[in-house]
């Protein structure tokens, strides 16, 4: 009976989905969600950069095959983006000692440096071939949904003509936006109503954690000084070798049954309770949020279809268009930042003056 209602669910979910127009520039053959944010396409760069999808899905394919963990740290990018500040590549500028930036607040310590470089990366290669017309805040979510799909995640198509943000955001309005692991679920569903996402959203956005790793300090407040009842005595004692104190640099996947693998296993291990952070367990221990737990982990297809749902409404947070920022010319710096002037030297395509 439980099976069929699921079914069912996900069935008039495919047919609803599917009444949805699908443009033929993309990459990707799966369900999808047009864009909620006027400006918004899914062929905005159809005719300035017609291979821009390609490019990116190749390129990531390379470096994936050389470092999958890469992947996670793309995908955490794009979220750390969208919740600060919204999907506007602020994430991605460096910081100064009197200016610091969302880099420098506390849960950056864990950003991928690879993910910032792989960033880069892609920005040069498409500017060689297009020029410079796409934007370091599409680069980030095109990245992040390709991180999803390499690693044997749901294909989707993204909506695309995100402009660059010309500031980043405080440390504490870092902060304030960015929820720490030792939320329960309370403060995370709080949180995420401010982002207008509701206890889907949650549950499926936090299945990215079915890839990646975390750092011993995310977690130990579940060992030390007190055992967290809700976390399975075994694997308890196996986080008590990897973090032997509450401050130790280790980590561990985030996923122990498929770490590397795009999959509903982080909801499995939920129901196991092997979740890795307070955030991530207390999802279950919720009377409000169980119910999306269990679904999920008996029912891939549909934790894909909501979790599409909900990453296509994350990317699209506070996003800005048409004249409202920049295209970069390099991800890590606004175009007007001087300090981007070292790395001018051998860019003819800007002039000095404009410095
Ligand atoms: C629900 C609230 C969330 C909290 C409290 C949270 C917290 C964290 C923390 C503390 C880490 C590990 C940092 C470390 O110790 O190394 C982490 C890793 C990660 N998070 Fe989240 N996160 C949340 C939601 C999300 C969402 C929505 C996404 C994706 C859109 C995401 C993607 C990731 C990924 C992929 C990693 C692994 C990064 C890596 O391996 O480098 N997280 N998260
Ligand atoms: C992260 O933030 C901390 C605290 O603000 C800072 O000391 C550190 O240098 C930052 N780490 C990186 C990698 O930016
Ligand atoms: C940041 O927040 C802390 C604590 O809430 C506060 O003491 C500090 O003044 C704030 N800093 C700025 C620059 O707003
Ligand atoms: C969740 O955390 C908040 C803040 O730490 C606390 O006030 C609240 O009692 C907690 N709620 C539950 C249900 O544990
Ligand atoms: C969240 O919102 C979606 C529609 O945006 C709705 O289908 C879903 O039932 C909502 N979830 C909850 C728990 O209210
Ligand atoms: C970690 O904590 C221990 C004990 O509290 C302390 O002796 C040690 O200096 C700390 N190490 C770091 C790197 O903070
Ligand atoms: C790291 O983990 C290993 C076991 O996996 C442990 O022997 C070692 O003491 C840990 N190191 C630190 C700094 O916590
Ligand atoms: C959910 O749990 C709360 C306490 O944690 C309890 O008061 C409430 O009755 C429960 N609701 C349902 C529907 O089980
Ligand atoms: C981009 O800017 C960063 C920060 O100023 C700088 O370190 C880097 O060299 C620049 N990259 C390029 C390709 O110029």
């Amino acid at each position: 009976m439980a099976l069929g209602t699921s079914s069912l669910t996900s069935l008039l979910f495919l047919v609803t989905s599917s009444l949805f127009l699908r443009s033929p520039f993309h990459v990707t053959n799966a369900q999808s969600y047009p864009p909620l944010v006027e400006g918004l396409s899914w062929d905005f760069y159809e005719s300035s950069c017609p291979n821009l999808e390609s490019i990116i899905r190749n390129q990531l394919t390379k470096v994936f095959s050389g470092s999958i963990g890469v992947a996670a740290g793309l995908l955490r990018l794009h979220f750390h983006d969208c919740f600060v500040q919204g999907c506007d590549g602020s994430v991605l500028l460096v910081g100064s000692a009197s200016a610091p930036s969302e880099q420098d607040a506390p849960p950056n310590l864990t950003l991928q440096q690879a993910a910032f470089q792989t960033i880069n990366d892609l920005r040069g290669i498409i500017e060689g071939q297009c020029g410079r017309v796409v934007s370091c805040a599409d680069i980030t979510t095109l990245a992040a949904r390709d991180a999803v799909y390499l690693s044997g995640g749901p294909d989707y198509d993204v909506p695309l003509g995100r402009k660059d943000g010309l500031s980043f955001a405080t440390i504490n309005e870092t902060l304030a936006n960015l929820p720490p692991p030792t939320f329960n679920t309370s403060a995370l569903l709080n949180s995420f109503a401010t982002k207008n996402l509701n206890a889907t959203d949650l549950v499926a956005l936090s299945g990215c954690h079915t890839i990646g790793i975390g750092h011993c300090p995310s977690f130990t407040n579940r060992l030390y000084p007190n055992q967290d009842p809700t976390l399975d005595k075994t694997f308890a004692n196996k986080l008590y070798g990897v973090c032997p104190t509450s401050n130790s640099t280790n980590f561990t996947v985030l996923d122990i049954r498929s770490p590397n693998k795009f999959d509903n296993k982080y909801h499995v291990d939920l129901l196991n309770r092997q979740g890795l952070f307070t955030s991530d367990q207390d999802l279950y221990s919720d009377n409000r949020t169980r119910g999306l737990v269990t679904s999920f982990a008996v029912n891939q297809d549909l934790f894909f279809a909501k979790f599409i749902y909900a990453i296509t409404k994350m990317g699209q947070l506070s996003v800005l268009t048409g004249d409202e920022g920049e295209i970069r010319a390099n991800c890590s710096v606004t175009n007007s930042d001087k300090s981007f002037l070292s790395g001018l030297v051998e860019n003819e395509e800007i002039g000095l003056s404009q410095f």
